[in-house]
């Protein structure tokens, strides 16, 4: 798997400067989610397929800008899922944005997950990437990947992200999110699920929810190349995963490679009561 990872860095290195030097213009496509793909989304696929296409380990490609899977080569053993840039939107105000990979063995099913990685473009580059345990690693000044640290979550955290808007909100998710702003949990939410997944792991705790919505009852955000993988370096950081009602998101069914589905990462605590509350095991009104 070396090869994958190295050609993945070299992207996330290009796709890195092509966000600081590239212009800002929109394309017109719409892409099969619904949303309309800025250039830079096309870009960022391009890069990463590119590259991809050359490795003969690679079986196929998912990508969130291709609406089918990119056969390769049919008797390779890993197929390569990926956000090739995740908070796109954001890039106009300068947030920090990133890109998302999940590698699977043969097939595209949770439990066939063997490792995940992502990338912070922010004021520096760093990548999260976990076989076995979660490490941060930062690129230097002579455009290597240095690894920093392990990442681990703790019992319990302080920050509370959540995705959509209030009044799109079940009562179920609004009453455990005003339960935790009444336990003293800060807001901090970008809109890119990469930076606001990272704060989280880098502080050790807290929870991450992208719930249903009137608007999206299976919630927004995709299961192949954006979920399983956070769900990944999650659990392997000592944190735990739902979508309110199964007690790990690798329980999930896949049945279309850009499926959605409600989703909530965080440290134990966090999980333990959005289950409870989801669950109706508790029934807070605000
Ligand atoms: P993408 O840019 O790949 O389409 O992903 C954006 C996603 C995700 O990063 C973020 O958590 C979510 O959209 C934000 O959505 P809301 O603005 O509805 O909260
Ligand atoms: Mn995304
Ligand atoms: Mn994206």
């Amino acid at each position: 798997m070396d090869n994958i990872l190295n050609a993945i860095k070299e992207c996330a290195k290009e796709i890195s400067q092509m966000l600081k030097y590239c212009d800002f213009g929109y394309s017109n496509t719409i892409n099969k989610t619904g949303d309309t793909q800025l250039k830079l989304d096309v870009l960022s696929d391009e890069i990463i397929s590119k590259k991809l296409s050359k490795l003969d380990n690679i079986k196929a490609l998912i990508s969130e800008e291709k609406d089918e899977i990119l056969n390769l080569n049919e008797n390779a053993k890993f197929i390569v899922a990926y956000d090739p840039l995740d908070g796109s939107s954001l890039v106009d105000v300068n947030f920090s944005v990133g890109s998302i990979f999940g590698i699977y063995d043969s097939k595209i099913s949770p439990k066939n997950l063997v490792a995940s990685l992502y990338f912070v473009y922010g004021p520096r580059l760093e990548m999260v990437f976990c076989l076995d345990k979660p490490y941060l690693f930062r690129l230097d000044e002579n455009s290597e990947f240095i690894k920093i640290k392990e990442l681990k979550l703790t019992q319990k955290g302080k920050i509370n992200a959540t995705g959509g808007s209030q009044w799109e909100w079940s009562d179920t998710h609004k009453s455990l999110i005003q339960n935790l702003f009444n336990e003293k949990y800060r807001l901090r939410y970008s809109g890119a699920m990469v930076a606001d997944l990272h704060q989280i792991l880098l502080k050790g705790g807290g929870l991450f929810s992208y719930p249903s919505t009137t608007n999206a009852p299976n919630g927004k955000l995709r299961v192949v190349f954006e979920i399983l993988p956070f769900a990944y370096i999650f659990e392997k950081a000592g944190g735990f995963t739902s979508d309110g009602f199964l007690d790990t998101l690798f329980n999930l069914e896949i049945s279309s490679i850009h499926q959605t589905s409600p989703c909530f990462f965080g440290s134990k605590f966090e999980i333990q009561k959005v289950r409870k509350f989801y669950l109706g095991e508790i029934n807070e009104s605000n």
